[in-house]
């Protein structure tokens, strides 16, 4: 029934500030109101970048929400947390065990050394193996991306048409991280990072908090007149080190997460409008759409390449810009996909509505797929 949300990018803001600002947010786009007072549970979805609050941060959650009293847990599973913290919620409010549940997601990313990040980063992936091998989270997407290709060779320009997309959405998204057109020329030319991604294939290192509140769908209305429905969920896993899965082209936990999601939510995938997936980097949108079923194997190349996914097209993919340009303020960004989901099935998103937006489907994983978490939505 409400959401908040800050701006990401590079901000002076630190992680207390980001998490009073999303949740001052989400409290205030409560329509017909609701007291603070009447909180009973929290979860907080981050990785506990650098130097803040690595232990006991979900307190902290409380202290900004003016809720300290009730029970509070940390979610943390690297990228996809906040899609997690986002089911813990649910749960919560589906046991009964409380009426209003707040879900929040932080990460405050650019006040560390570039060592230090890349140690946060690195030991959300396999530590024995690929990170002493040198892999960073760029690195094993490369390799990913390279298999890829290797198999699809005209897969390059759909991650340039991914990256130029969802740039071109980031410029209707005051919140975005980046506000800057790209065109897929540049994403093509741009400075390697880890081959073949290049600078314009990876999402930057963004700041930036997202929150919800939680209510049961049958007091929904007590509250908002718009209330959005959480009407599925799904959850899944694979091996850690990508070298002990069998395909580096499909992600195992994804499927399991989106089989799952669609099933509970016993709809079909043509009734979904619009999805929010995790584009971490360019070549993740395209495996989201096949993993998820929207393509066969490979066939996400054409769906892209044909302008279905962009903001005018049948089935608009990140609207909000996406990780890519919106920024991955790596807790924060499940959340934050849930906050665009809110937005648009209520009508709200302003220069980047999706018309007539009734159902959709957000996407969240954690590393380079070891977690994924999928939810399905609808408009009351
Ligand atoms: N996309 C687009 N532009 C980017 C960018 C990105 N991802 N990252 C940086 N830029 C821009 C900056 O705005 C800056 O532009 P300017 O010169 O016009 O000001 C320029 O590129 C250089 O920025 P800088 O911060 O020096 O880049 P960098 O080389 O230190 O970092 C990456 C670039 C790609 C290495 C970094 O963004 C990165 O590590 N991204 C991946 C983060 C990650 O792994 N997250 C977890 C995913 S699972």
């Amino acid at each position: 029934m409400g959401a908040g949300h800050t701006r990401f990018g590079a901000l002076e803001d630190g992680p207390r500030a980001l998490l009073r600002g999303a949740v001052d947010g989400a409290f205030a786009s409560v329509d017909k109101g609701v007291e603070r007072g009447a909180l009973r549970e929290a979860f907080l979805a981050t990785l506990g970048f650098g130097g803040w609050q690595i232990g006991n941060s979900s307190a902290v959650l409380l202290e900004e929400a003016a809720g300290v009293g009730v029970p509070t847990t940390r979610v943390e599973n690297a990228c996809a947390s906040g899609g997690y913290a986002l089911r813990a919620g649910v749960r919560a409010v589906e046991r009964g065990d409380a009426e209003l549940v707040l879900v929040a997601g932080v990460e405050k990313m650019t006040d560390v050394t570039n060592a230090r990040r890349r140690y946060w980063l690195g030991v959300s992936g396999d530590t024995e193996w690929e990170r002493l091998a040198g892999l960073t989270f760029a690195g094993v997407y490369g390799l990913i991306a390279s298999d890829y290709l290797h198999r699809h060779p005209r897969g390059a320009d759909a991650m340039a048409e991914v990256a130029s997309k969802n740039h071109e959405n980031g410029t209707r998204n005051p919140n975005a991280h980046f506000q800057k057109r790209i065109s897929r020329e540049e994403v093509l030319r741009a400075p390697r990072v880890a081959d073949p991604l290049g600078l314009y294939d990876c999402c930057p290192v963004s700041d930036g908090a997202a929150a919800l509140l939680l209510v049961p769908a049958d007091r929904a209305r007590q509250y908002t007149d718009t209330p959005v429905y959480v009407d599925g969920l799904g959850a899944g896993s694979d091996r850690l080190a990508v070298q002990e899965r069998p395909d580096l082209t499909t992600f195992e936990a994804t499927r399991r997460a989106g089989a799952q999601a669609f099933h509970d939510a016993g709809v079909d995938r043509e009734r979904i409008d619009f999805l929010e997936v995790h584009d971490c980097f360019t070549i993740a949108e395209l495996l989201a759409l096949e993993d998820l079923g929207f393509a066969e194997p490979g066939g996400a190349v054409d769906l892209t390449l044909s302008g279905a996914t962009r903001a005018s097209g049948r089935l608009p993919v990140n609207p909000d810009g996406g990780l890519k340009s919106k920024g991955h303020p790596i807790g924060a960004s499940g959340v934050s996909q849930v906050y665009e989901v809110f937005l648009q099935l209520r009508g709200a998103a302003g220069a980047r509505q999706v018309p007539a937006a009734e159902v959709a489907l957000a996407h969240n994983v954690g590393g380079a797929g070891a977690t994924a978490a999928v939810s399905i939505f609808s408009r009351g």
